[in-house]
């Protein structure tokens, strides 16, 4: 059967481009049947730049949190922390020694993060990508759900299968798919169209926070930083508007409809029509998944049960993977 993986790094609050690019896609994918889906907390990603460690214990339970109040069922899903598996970072080595420095110099979020400064970069920041081929290919993944952003990370997943396989000469692991579907693979900031919404940008204003209240989500899509015109009739008409058609975009996603019946429903209405509705949109959607999400961590030690048991139904799918993967590569004891 089909299955399903992918991870969000615990640093931090989640986003609404995390919500409509990730999670919800991944509720869907869950709700959709026919495969089997496990999603992670990927905390040994998360700590490839520093983590104050109880932050990060507190992310990863949040991050659990938004998981299941977006809808994740632990029982049909299964949901774990990376760290906690450690078959992972077993299969990461292998893929570190498999994969090529030239592939990993070649990542633009690497190059993004690292910047001009790769010298004080963390080895972990560099290999990042090898630990996320691991954390999909321990599970003979088939498909992954992610946002616009990771694509790359996928090329080279599947650069990494294909070297394993060739050099040993197996059909072992599978080629993965990524699947990158829908209008909100991409979510854009609200100060700035042409750069994504990111936990990490240095102005709150740009993004919507799971975290945030109905005042805060209201204020920051009136303020979202847009043109003068209407809108358009036509989607394609938003070529060059970044800022509008990534508004159209949200609010096709969040309605969960295509940008062709958006585009019906808001063409030639103004900013000051707009953006009101898609507020209220906006709260409407969210406001049931952040109350959920506090409620959930009101009780930490039931998201560690949760997650406990997450890791152990995922041990029994990646032990045997490794097993066979170390007996192809010659270690044995
Ligand atoms: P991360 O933690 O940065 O983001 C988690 C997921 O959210 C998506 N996303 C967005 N989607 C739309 N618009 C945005 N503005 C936006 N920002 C983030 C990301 O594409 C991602 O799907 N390397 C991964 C985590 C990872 C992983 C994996 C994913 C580790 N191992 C294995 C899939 C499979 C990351 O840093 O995502």
């Amino acid at each position: 059967t089909p299955r399903v993986f992918s991870g969000i790094q615990p640093s931090g609050g989640l986003t609404l481009g995390n919500y409509l690019g990730a999670i919800k896609r991944f509720a869907d994918m869950q709700e959709a049947g026919g495969h089997q889906t496990i999603y992670c907390m990927v905390d040994m990603h998360a700590i490839t730049v520093w983590q104050d460690p109880a932050a990060l214990t507190r992310n990863t339970r949040e991050l659990a949190a938004g998981y299941l109040a977006a809808g994740i069922d632990p029982e049909r899903s299964i949901l774990f922390n990376q760290s906690r598996v450690p078959e992972h970072a077993q299969l990461a080595w292998i893929f570190n020694c498999v994969a090529r420095m030239g592939w990993m110099g070649r990542m633009t979020q690497w190059k993004d993060k690292a910047g001009k400064n790769a010298e004080n970069a963390s080895l972990g920041l560099f290999a990042y990508p090898a630990l996320m081929a691991a954390d999909i290919l321990v599970y003979h993944a088939t498909h992954v759900p992610v946002g616009e952003d990771q694509k790359q990370h996928l090329e080279l997943t599947r650069d990494i299968a294909a070297k394993f396989n060739h050099d040993y000469g197996v059909e072992f692991f599978p080629m993965t798919e990524p699947v990158i579907e829908g209008t909100g693979t991409r979510v854009m900031s609200l100060r700035d169209g042409t750069r994504k919404m990111s936990k990490s940008d240095p102005s709150d204003a740009s993004r919507i926070n799971l975290t945030d209240d109905a005042d805060a989500i209201a204020r920051k899509i009136r303020k979202a930083r847009t043109d003068p015109d209407p809108l358009p009739q036509d989607y394609k008409a938003l070529d060059g508007r970044p800022e509008a058609r990534n508004l159209v975009n949200i609010f096709a996603a969040l309605r969960d409809i295509s940008t062709d019946a958006a585009m019906a429903q808001v063409g030639g209405q103004n900013f000051g029509e707009f953006k009101p509705m898609l507020a209220d949109l906006a709260v409407e959607k969210l406001a049931p998944v952040s109350a959920e999400m506090a409620r959930l961590m009101n009780d930490p030690a039931e998201i560690d049960r949760i997650m406990a048991r997450g890791a152990e139904r995922a041990r029994e799918i990646a032990a045997p993977i490794l097993a066979e993967t170390y007996r192809i590569t010659g270690m044995i004891g």
